[in-house]
């Protein structure tokens, strides 16, 4: 059987013989279908890109429809179960896993780049009392790429990798200072013999105390939530990293970049948006109706539905543990009930089963960064310190992949053509 696929051109009764390679034909090979010599020739609409793969990868596998996710081939579920955070990081940055020598100078030169200029901390200072974290963490990481113009030179490998080991290190320091801002507290600096979780939730917790220790569960369980956020293939964030990215731009803006996408509510605002969510719905007894209003399409359930998985997120499942354990040392949250009501609920109705509608990653972290005293506001950013990872990863495929080029989709133009400039006194 040829790997080919023929096209009949209705129009033209022309046939074409398109080559297929992975079950997929190049887009490009659809421009010689012509009706005459000055037709442009065929293109491909796929409005918010749903079946058009924009970049061959080797970093993340999801099978949506079987609930599946790896980071190059390791399956989620062991490497939440066996693996730190940044052991993950080098994974998903290098391709293997490290060995006990490359883990440890691994973590000395993360250890190493956490602190940020104090100009940056002046700056991060300015912000309004009340000022958005996600929108603090998003112009600081922009900021960071005027103190290292050299990040310009994107096709050095040795200066890439520097500004990897930096954004990785400053992002959770960054990160920890927009809580302390909202909180109105001084700003902790980085304490470096602490590991990449226990460090962050130092920076974000201490007070008086000389020395801060996070309790251990609440430790591997943000460690966890880290390892399962880290990347996600081509989400809407890691996208937008990649096409900022294709014009040459430095990592840094490209990070605060795709930082804002994630922002959203449909992406990685969805947490907050869950927690708003179950506080509206307040108490169990309201979930029937709540669930009814989604099913009107007056509203959307937070925290369901996946544009990937349509069979469960393997990150959810995780993470319900996760919650469990945390919830032991925290105490139980009154929202929890509702959470498991509202999910019950869901599962079992023809509207959610049918549209194959299960809770997603985002459904319970919320509840979990809520035990752990992490305010809503933080949630995203929660988010942003493990997918930068993530972006990095599919940057660093990017600027090396000689097929990429500058990020350029084209249109279909539905709007006037060539009309005279109209006066403005002729002007109705
Ligand atoms: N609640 C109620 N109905 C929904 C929901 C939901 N959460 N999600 C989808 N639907 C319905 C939707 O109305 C549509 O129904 P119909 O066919 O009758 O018009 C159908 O299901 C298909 O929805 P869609 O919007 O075409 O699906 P999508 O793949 O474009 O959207 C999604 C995926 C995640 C944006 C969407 O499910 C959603 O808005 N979920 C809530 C927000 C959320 O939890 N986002 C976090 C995603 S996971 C974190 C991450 O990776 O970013």
């Amino acid at each position: 059987m040829p790997d080919t696929l023929t096209i009949t051109d209705n129009r033209t009764g022309k046939t074409y013989e398109i080559p297929i390679q992975h079950d997929t034909i190049r887009a490009m090979d659809l421009r010689q279908i012509k009706v005459n010599d000055s037709d442009f020739g065929m293109m491909a609409y796929d409005p918010g890109y749903t079946n058009t793969a924009s970049c061959k990868s080797s970093v993340t596998y999801i099978d949506g429809d079987e609930g599946v996710l790896e980071y190059r081939g390791y399956p989620i579920e062991q490497l939440a179960e066996k693996s730190s955070f940044l052991e993950v990081a080098y994974l998903l940055l290098n391709g293997d896993l490290p060995n006990p020598k490359q883990l440890q100078d691994w973590e000395h030169d993360i250890a190493i780049h956490t602190v940020v200029h104090e100009n940056i901390k002046r700056q991060m200072e300015s912000f309004r009392y009340d000022a958005h974290p996600m929108g603090m963490l998003i112009s600081t990481v922009a900021a960071l790429s005027t103190f290292y113009p050299e990040a310009k030179q994107v096709h050095c490998q040795e200066n890439r990798w520097l500004q990897i080991q930096r954004l990785i290190a400053k992002v959770p320091t960054i990160s920890a200072f927009t809580f302390r801002h909202l909180q109105g507290h001084p700003y902790n600096y980085p304490v470096n013999g602490l590991s990449y979780a226990e460090n962050f939730l130092a920076m974000m917790f201490k007070m008086t105390e000389s020395e801060y220790r996070a309790e251990p569960a609440i430790v591997r369980a943000l460690d966890i939530l880290f390892i399962l956020h880290a990347d996600h293939e081509q989400n809407c964030s890691a996208s937008v990293m990649r096409a900022i990215g294709s014009s040459d731009a430095d990592p840094y803006s490209a990070l605060a970049g795709a930082a804002a996408a994630l922002y959203g509510p449909l992406h990685g605002g969805a947490n907050e948006a869950v927690l708003q969510m179950l506080s509206e719905i307040g108490d169990v007894k309201n979930v029937r109706s709540y669930v009814d209003g989604c099913k009107n399409g007056e509203k959307r359930l937070m925290g369901f539905g996946h544009r990937v998985y349509k069979n469960y997120d393997p990150r959810a499942k995780i993470i319900k543990r996760c919650a469990d354990e945390v919830f032991e040392v925290t105490g139980r949250s009154r929202l929890l009930d509702v959470a498991l009501e509202l999910e019950k609920i869901a599962l079992e109705d023809e509207y959610f089963i049918k549209r194959k509608l299960y809770p997603n990653v985002d459904f319970y972290s919320g509840l979990i960064y809520q035990a752990i005293g992490i305010p809503v506001k933080m949630f995203p950013v929660l988010f942003a310190i493990p997918m930068a990872v993530g972006w990095l990863a599919q940057w660093n495929e990017m600027v090396t992949d000689k097929e990429q080029r500058i990020q350029r989709p084209r249109q279909i133009y539905l709007g006037d053509r060539t009309r005279d400039f109209v006066p403005m006194e002729k002007r109705s």
